[in-house]
């Protein structure tokens, strides 16, 4: 959560760091701001809310910055409500830091240096920070960070300027990402790399407890004892044209087109000669033989992914998945040995939880697997091996097409193992490859016309809270099609096993309750369409999304979306498209925000 930016060059760097911010707004949007070296002073402008409601109009109050050196950073509140005087960057004369990450022990820092006699204004944690920094500042920047940083416990990312070396930045991390982008007589640092596709692909990656002291001709990189580190330069495959909507009204809706090329570009490189490949990793079919159990540990989307893993890697391979919540598994003491296999699934790379579940597999011994889209990032450079999902940048804080390839390498691994652990022969493996390989044009039929998306969307208009149903796969898929609808239209919704709303939820109904089934799986079909009956007879509006082909009588449904049909197995793939764009266009009807929906973030790196 938040993003921060710097910049040193030759250029006024303030529409720089506002345009490089804007990149980094899906991270957090509380509040935004930017600290600039002018004549010798540090000036800082920071505005509570996004961008262009508050630090933009502030800016323009100031009138023109000449400054070519500064930082700037987006915020999500964690300690301290968003407010202008929580908002970073924050300072005190000498030395300014924006900071991502949370510093634990901020309280003890707080205390002794009020003892020494510094005056706190704000109540964000980050404060200690900027104060420890000039507690200890002597006239070297290097030993001042590297004293401030071994008092603090947590995870930070912190872009510094101090006012002595006002053509410096320095940055310094630990559990939080940064990256040190190179240009021509220019230099950058960012919390990602959207934030620079403009301006360079070429990068550092910061490692913890590395110090970057950077200047516009380069960057200089020690550890915490001032002994110097040679770096490689890393160049970045995603394009600036990624990043941006082109012509979608919203990222979401760019996101969602584009996932018919995000599966081709993410499984078209994996199958070799007909049969799903994990050469590039490591992972050999002896091991998948051997393991005793298979984890699969992610959070929120990224853990519904999981769960149709699950369905299909036991349904094909015969071999016991167990699912779990990051923040769950971490503290439940697993039953986990050196003999399994841990899969990791994160879009961003550094969600905190599922970062943590990885470091408790990677402690015990066993093999850990992770499935990123962020190259680079922290899960993908702690993992013992690591599939990249090419979905691109994902800006959009919903995630829809880096879910979608998730589930997309979830299905070459469950083919896989299932092939591995022979229980499956090859020839079925390659027709279920050819099977998946008929994906992409399937989500484009999808794609043809949204109509229907936008009619179901208009029906739930008037709802405050509403159910999604299904079985066995389609349960799976109802998780995510709840939790896409509540975290941008902010309708409350639950998914529920079809056959378990009799055992309580099913009172809930009442006239006009909009209840959305997901009716893919042919052999479970008689007894999802009892359950819609159930909830029918009971006053529900039920919306249905089902397989072209099949017929759904009127006394089950009130309105249809009608997708295509293919193997039940890999109905979710093609299912879950519906689902985002009914939850898409409720945001859009009720005027939200789609891209930033209140209170998230999307890259979680806080507990
Ligand atoms: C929902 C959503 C989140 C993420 C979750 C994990 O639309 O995007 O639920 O899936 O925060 O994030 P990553 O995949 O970055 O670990």
């Amino acid at each position: 959560m938040c993003g921060i930016v710097g910049y040193t060059g030759n250029k006024e760097c303030r529409d720089i760091l506002i345009n490089s911010l804007r990149k980094l707004e899906y991270r957090g949007y509380d509040s935004a701001g930017i600290a600039v070296i002018e004549n010798d002073r540090i000036k800082t402008v920071k505005a509570k809310g996004k961008i262009n409601d508050g630090l933009v109009k502030k800016l323009e109050e100031e009138g023109h910055l000449s400054a070519v050196t500064g930082i700037g950073h987006t915020r999500w509140a964690t300690h301290g409500e968003p407010s202008d005087i929580n908002s970073h960057p924050i300072g005190n004369g000498r030395v300014t830091i924006v900071h991502n990450g949370i510093i634990e022990n901020y309280r003890k820092i707080k205390t002794f240096l009020t003892e020494k006699g510094y005056v706190f204004e704000s109540e964000t944690d980050t404060e200690s920070v900027a104060k420890l920094l000039d507690y200890y500042y002597t006239g070297n920047p290097i030993e001042a960070i590297s004293k401030a940083v071994t008092d603090i416990e947590g995870a930070y990312a912190l872009g510094i300027i101090f006012r002595d070396y006002p053509d410096m930045i320095y940055a310094v991390r630990k559990d939080s990402p940064l990256i040190v982008g190179i240009g021509e007589g220019e230099m950058f640092i960012a919390s990602d790399m959207t934030a620079l596709l403009e301006y360079t692909k070429h990068y550092y990656l910061l490692e913890a407890g590395e110090i970057a002291s950077i200047s516009k001709s380069g960057a200089l990189f020690c550890d915490l004892h001032g002994n110097k580190i040679k770096k490689e330069v890393q160049t970045a495959t995603w394009d600036v044209s990624e990043a941006e909507k082109g012509g979608f009204e919203h990222f979401m809706l760019k996101e969602i087109h584009e996932q018919p090329d995000a599966v081709r570009k993410t499984i078209s490189p994996r199958i070799k000669d007909g049969l799903p490949c994990f050469d590039e990793c490591g992972l050999t079919d002896d091991m998948l033989r051997n393991y005793k159990h298979i984890f699969i540990i992610a959070c929120g989307s990224a853990m519904h992914a999981g769960m149709v893993g699950k369905y299909i890697i036991e349904s094909l391979a015969r071999t016991p998945v167990i699912v779990d919540i990051a923040s769950e598994f971490r503290y439940r003491n697993p039953l986990l040995c050196d003999k399994d296999l841990v899969v990791i699934i994160s879009q961003s790379g550094e969600t905190a939880d599922t970062k943590a579940a990885l470091e408790l597999a990677n402690e015990v011994g066993a093999d850990t697997l992770a499935f990123v889209n962020v190259v680079g990032s922290s899960i993908a450079r702690e993992a013992k091996m690591v599939m990249f999902t090419y979905a691109g940048p994902e800006i959009s804080v919903a995630s829809t097409k880096a879910f979608m390839v998730q589930n997309a390498l979830m299905y070459l691994l469950a083919f896989r193992v299932a092939y591995a652990r022979e229980t499956i022969d090859e020839n079925e493996c390659r027709r279920l490859v050819s099977v998946l390989e008929t994906v992409p044009d399937k989500i484009g039929e999808c794609l043809k016309d949204l109509d229907p998306y936008k009619k179901a969307a208009s029906k739930l208009m008037g709802a405050d809270s509403l159910l999604y149903i299904g079985r066995g796969l389609d349960y799976a898929l109802s998780m995510e099609g709840s939790l896409k609808l509540k975290e941008i239209s902010y309708i409350h919704s639950e998914s529920y096993a079809a056959g378990e709303l009799k055992h309580g939820t099913i009172s809930l109904i009442h006239n006009g309750m909009p209840v959305i089934a997901v009716t893919t799986q042919s052999e479970l079909l008689p007894k999802t369409v009892s359950n819609m009956r159930e909830v029918k007879s009971r006053g529900a509006y039920v919306v249905d999304v089902c397989p072209d082909g099949i017929k759904i009588d009127s006394d089950c449904a009130d309105f249809i979306i009608t997708i295509p049909s293919a193997e039940d197995l890999i109905m979710p793939l093609i299912a879950v498209v519906p689902l985002q764009l009914i939850a898409y266009y409720s945001a859009v009807l009720r005027g939200n925000d789609v891209d930033k929906p209140r209170n998230l973030a999307k890259s979680v790196t806080v507990e």
